[in-house]
């Protein structure tokens, strides 16, 4: 059985769909402080299965502990965790001890119950500002927020596992941007208050909770001046943690993976793409550039195909068209409909 740390969260619930069609068992293991019971309900809906989860924090290692008591739990995906960077900065505190402190003790209570395969949640901002693209694997390492630092010292935290005992199976998959949400429109991202991101803040301009999106910065270096990104498919990332699982056994070393398309889009190819497909108009202004962002991140994601044979299949038109079904459908996230 696997244990999905953060499962009722937004890249954790499309996983736990992609987990049930490659005939995974799961356990979910939320505290909700992001996310909500009704995720993992409209997950049930959709696999028409009932779902194991149990509420509790990754720092107490008691709640940890009850689920391996209870469940005969082979792997852990770890996706738990707080990731606002803004908010970060305001607590630093918080995201050291969420996001630390929380792997030390999971990792704690999983070596106690002899379980030492873990897929864990990095990002592509551990790649700071990269002095190129497309960003491989082995390029420098680097963190300008207490977030980011979170995921590099993660993952250090579980290569000196692996180092000090090679029997644990660690891979680290660095995201790009998840955007999209599965087909049925039944889950998707639902974020608290105002949208940070980029995806979020158009869709639920263009379904008229937001006036207009402010674009951050338009005399960037890249094709019209705004920010490049690669934005990756929900759906397509979670098939990524299947495809990391079918491999976890065979490895004989930390792996470390880009889940990306290899493609950037520009902040206005995104909304040009979202006016496509919703048939609503996105008012936007530019304003000026967002403190510690980048002007390009995109990947190479041919390692994942190397050694996972996962790669990207949805293009941005499906992303947007996703996106659009779940906000559209559920203007106000899972709570509030
Ligand atoms: P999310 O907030 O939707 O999901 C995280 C889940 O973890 C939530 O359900 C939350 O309630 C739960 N959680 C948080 N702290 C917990 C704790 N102490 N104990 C138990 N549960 C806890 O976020 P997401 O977008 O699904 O991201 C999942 C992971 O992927 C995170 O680690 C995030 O940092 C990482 N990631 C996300 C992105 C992104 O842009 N969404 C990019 C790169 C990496
Ligand atoms: N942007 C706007 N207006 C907005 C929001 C974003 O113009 O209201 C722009 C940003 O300036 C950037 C692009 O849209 O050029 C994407 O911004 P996001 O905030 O959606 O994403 P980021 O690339 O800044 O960061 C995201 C996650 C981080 C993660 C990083 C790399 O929020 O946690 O991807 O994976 F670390």
């Amino acid at each position: 059985m696997i244990l999905v740390t953060g499962g009722a969260g937004y890249i954790g619930s499309h996983t736990c769909i992609a987990l049930d069609e490659a005939g995974f068992d799961f356990v979910v293991f939320d505290n909700f402080c992001n996310s909500s019971l009704e995720s993992l309900k409209r997950v049930e809906k959709i696999i028409n299965k009932e779902i194991a989860y149990v509420e509790g924090d990754i720092r107490n290692a008691n709640d940890l502990q009850s689920v391996f008591d209870n469940y005969k739990i082979d792997s852990v995906i770890h996706f738990a965790g707080l990731k606002a960077v803004g908010e970060s900065i305001e607590k630093p505190l918080e995201y050291y001890d969420n996001n630390l402190n929380g792997t030390i003790v999971l990792c704690t209570i999983m070596k106690k119950n002899n379980c030492k395969k873990i897929v864990f949640s990095s990002s592509a901002t551990v790649y700071g500002d990269p002095h190129t693209t497309p960003i491989k694997e082995d390029f420098p390492l680097s963190a300008t927020n207490p977030y980011g630092r979170t995921k590099l010292f993660n993952e250090e935290i579980l290569r000196d596992l692996y180092t000090s005992d090679h029997d644990w199976k660690v891979i680290l998959l660095r995201y790009f941007n998840p955007v999209g949400a599965h087909k049925s429109g039944m889950i998707g991202e639902d974020p608290n208050g105002i949208p940070n991101n980029l995806m979020p803040f158009i869709a639920q301009t263009a379904v008229g909770k937001r006036d207009e999106l402010s674009v951050f910065g338009g005399d960037y270096d890249t094709h019209d001046g705004t920010g490049v990104r690669d934005y990756i498919h929900v759906v397509d990332l979670a098939q990524g943690h299947v495809k990391a699982l079918q491999k976890i056994d065979s490895l004989k070393e930390v792996l470390t993976v880009n889940l990306g398309t290899g493609n950037g889009y520009s902040v206005l190819d995104m909304v040009k793409a979202f006016e496509k497909a919703s048939g609503k108009k996105v008012a936007y202004k530019i304003v000026q550039r967002r403190a510690g962002d980048i002007a390009k991140c995109f990947a190479d994601p041919s390692y994942a195909l190397e050694v996972l044979g996962w790669k990207a299949t949805k293009g941005i038109d499906e992303m947007c068209e996703d996106s659009w079904r779940w906000q559209s459908n559920n203007p106000n996230g899972y709570t509030k409909s």
